[in-house]
């Protein structure tokens, strides 16, 4: 186990997509998995998933250090799954994850993606609602806790529509 770092300051991080084989990839995986497999009782090999190599991943870094990250899995030319959303404990509350849903909603139109639906822990909820997403569907169980079905519109770009 790596010794305990202390977590990078909030002003400090940047924003970045980073694709698997980049520098940052191996601490987001970790960030991952300390955040969101760990302590339900998962181990390291259900981190990955297998769609890792075609998402987008946003990560929050400072010197190295993942403190946050979003992923998103195109799933058709215009809409997918955002998945992973994780913040480092010792940051959480003060405004990344919404940072880092802004920063990916921001990317998502210029590639043509205009609808966006996730898996919301039953908790989180309250969290993406703020963010301007919907619950539907029935409740149901994933990593063996209580989940929900949520999604969200974008405006789409003209730009996005003339790259593709
Ligand atoms: C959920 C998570 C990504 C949110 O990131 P964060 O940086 O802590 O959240 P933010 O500080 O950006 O919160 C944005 C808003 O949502 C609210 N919020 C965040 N988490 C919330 C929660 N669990 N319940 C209710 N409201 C919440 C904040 O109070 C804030 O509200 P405001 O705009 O009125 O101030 C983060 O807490 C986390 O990593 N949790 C553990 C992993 C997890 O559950 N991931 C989601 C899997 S679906």
């Amino acid at each position: 186990m790596r010794p305990p770092a202390s977590p990078p300051s909030l002003d400090a991080l940047a924003l970045s997509f980073i694709s698997p084989g980049h520098p940052l990839y191996e601490e987001e995986l970790e960030l991952r998995f300390r955040v969101l497999r760990e302590p339900l009782g998962f181990p390291r090999s259900a981190v990955a998933f297998p769609f890792e190599q075609e998402s987008l991943h946003l990560v929050a870094h400072q010197g190295g250090t993942v403190a946050g990250c979003v992923l998103f899995h195109p799933e058709s030319p215009s809409e997918g799954r955002l998945f992973q959303m994780a913040v480092l404990p010792a940051l959480q509350g003060l405004g990344l994850g919404a940072r880092l849903v802004s920063g990916l909603e921001a990317e998502l139109p210029r590639r043509g993606i205009v609808s966006v639906h996730l898996h919301a822990r039953a908790h989180v909820v309250p969290f993406y609602e703020r963010l301007g997403y919907a619950t539907y569907g029935e409740p149901f169980t994933e990593v063996n806790i209580p989940h929900r079905h949520m999604r969200k519109s974008l405006p789409s770009s003209i730009l996005g529509g003339l790259e593709k």
